[in-house]
């Protein structure tokens, strides 16, 4: 495989809960119109790309990504026109969009499954994996039982009312007839059923897909050799007819997926990545207080970076719809350090709405659509000081979730006219990254000191920017350390006598 799209060296990504985005039609839920309309909005803050949580039809028990019907998008966000009209406008602005494919299970109400609940057999039968008997569980599943004529349980993906499609057992235990192998019939019918949800959504004008859960699709695969392959046969799929096509997988083991044929792969809060360490812990390394480490973060993305080589990119979101808001944990000035890292590390970095301009974890909400504790980093974007912070013109009960209540929430507009704000800070973060190659998607990285301050060099070609990330209160010195800074975030910084001396909360880059 080659390297990919030429634009993910350069590419910033900016995620969309389309639900909370923007409403056009007053109807209280975000809607594609609306996100066409912010489209300046992202391109001025300098992201690239987007990518789009699920807008399909659903009944949304897990916030679309229980999938009803792949082929539209749902009523309430808009219809497949106005998507394709999204995809024009972005690209009217050099722009790209992501779509989020589900491939690991559907809704309960996709008419596959209806059909495969049936017992005569039909084409759908082994469209899931179904046990041949009631009575037997799929083991370290979970299930759905109980339900239909069909004598069987049927194994789960995630929430129960998700019921995973079939794309084979890599090693299907003998005495256990209902396991197939990747290569059965059926399972090579689910992968079909995939390209052909590619394929349509392509040809429409998507740029590529954001894959959820993509390392779990084939079942009793410990180490991933079946997902990983299957994989790697769509990816012959995508180069034979869709070259151009950006795949990053929620995996979270690049070293697995990139091999799969991923462009990109996240960093996540789940898994062996340390990534809740920085931000998200009770001592985030990103906390003035200076208590957290970034020893071990480092030590796992070393890890993995050596291991992948060039690829693919390790991509690091600055939170997403799953996680805590960062700040949650951490206040403006500790996120503009943040930001600092985030947008001078390689990969493509990812930027979750509202994370710009801080948008706070809302607390104490009662959960919306399977969201549970996520609920509190899914509220309606903050536009503006009007009424719903800009976000929709209905009746503040009508909007899908409650918004922040505090009086000093922030707001982008007021944060666009404000040159000391965090969303000013973000764009020249970006703008200057989109300068220096070193600091792009592929420039490659050293790290030089694990502790605080934080240590790295980037290169591409003969450039060399060295980026000294100091979040604690404490000052400190960084022996040789010569060349211009070529920018600064947050406090003092100077360089004398080959030693750069920074101040706490600060973060420099210095071209050598
Ligand atoms: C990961 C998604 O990000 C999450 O929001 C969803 O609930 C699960 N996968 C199940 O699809």
């Amino acid at each position: 495989m080659d390297n990919g799209p030429i634009w993910l060296d350069k590419a910033i990504f900016y995620e969309i809960y389309p639900q909370s985005f923007y409403d056009t039609n007053a109807d209280g839920i975000g809607d594609i119109n609306g996100i066409t309309r912010k489209l300046d909005y992202i391109k001025d803050l300098g992201c690239t790309a987007l990518w789009l949580n699920p807008c399909f039809q659903s009944p949304f028990g897990d916030a679309g990504y229980d999938v009803e019907d792949y082929y539209t998008v749902a009523p309430r966000y808009g219809t497949n026109e106005d998507l394709v009209n999204l995809f024009q406008e972005a690209h009217r602005r050099d722009m790209h969009v992501l779509l989020d494919l589900v491939p690991g299970h559907t809704a309960v109400t996709h008419p596959w499954f209806r059909e495969s609940m049936k017992a005569e057999k039909n084409e759908y039968t082994d469209r899931y994996i179904w046990t041949d008997s009631v009575w037997a569980e799929p083991q370290e599943m979970g299930c759905i039982r109980g339900i239909s004529d069909r004598d069987g349980s049927c194994a789960v993906n995630f929430f129960s009312h998700q019921p995973s499609l079939n794309y084979g057992f890599y090693r299907p235990a003998p005495d256990c007839k209902w396991q197939q192998a990747m290569d059965a019939e059926g399972p090579l019918a689910t992968r079909e059923a995939l390209k052909d949800i590619m394929r349509f959504w392509l040809k429409a004008g998507c740029d590529g897909f954001r894959v959820d859960m993509a390392g779990s699709l084939v079942k009793h695969d410990e180490e991933g050799k079946g997902t990983i392959a299957l994989w790697q046969d769509i990816r012959q799929f995508l180069d034979k007819e869709f070259p151009k096509a950006a795949m990053v997988s929620e995996w979270g083991e690049p070293d697995k997926s990139l091999v799969g044929g991923f462009h990109m792969d996240f960093l996540l809060h789940f898994g062996p990545s340390h990534y809740n360490d920085l931000f998200r812990c009770d001592e985030p390394y990103f906390s003035r207080r200076g208590k957290g480490s970034a020893k071990e973060f480092v030590a796992a993305y070393r890890e993995n970076y050596e291991k992948v080589g060039d690829r693919g990119l390790i991509c690091i979101p600055s939170g997403n719809h799953d996680m805590d808001r960062l700040a949650r944990r951490l206040d403006p000035e500790e996120m503009k350090i943040s930001f600092a890292f985030l947008l001078s590390m390689p990969g493509a970095p990812f930027i979750y709405y509202g994370d710009e301009i801080g948008m706070r974890y809302v607390e104490n909400l009662v959960s919306v659509e399977g969201g549970y504790g996520r609920t509190g980093s899914r509220s309606p974007m903050q536009w503006n000081k009007g009424l719903n912070a800009g976000f929709s013109s209905a009746c503040k009960e009508k909007l899908y979730i409650p918004q922040d209540e505090s009086e000093d929430r922030p707001n982008a507009e007021s944060q666009s006219a404000d040159i000391c704000s965090l969303r000013s800070e973000v764009k020249r973060l970006i703008a200057f990254r989109q300068k220096h190659p070193a600091l792009q998607s592929r420039g490659s990285i050293t790290f030089l000191q694990d502790g605080c301050p934080l240590v790295y060099e980037r290169t591409s070609g003969s450039q060399r920017i060295r980026v000294v990330i100091n979040p604690s209160r404490e000052g400190a010195a960084i022996p040789d350390t010569s060349g211009a800074i070529l920018y600064k975030v947050g406090n003092a910084a100077e360089i004398r006598d080959n030693t750069l001396h920074i101040a706490g909360g600060t973060a420099v880059f210095v071209e050598k």
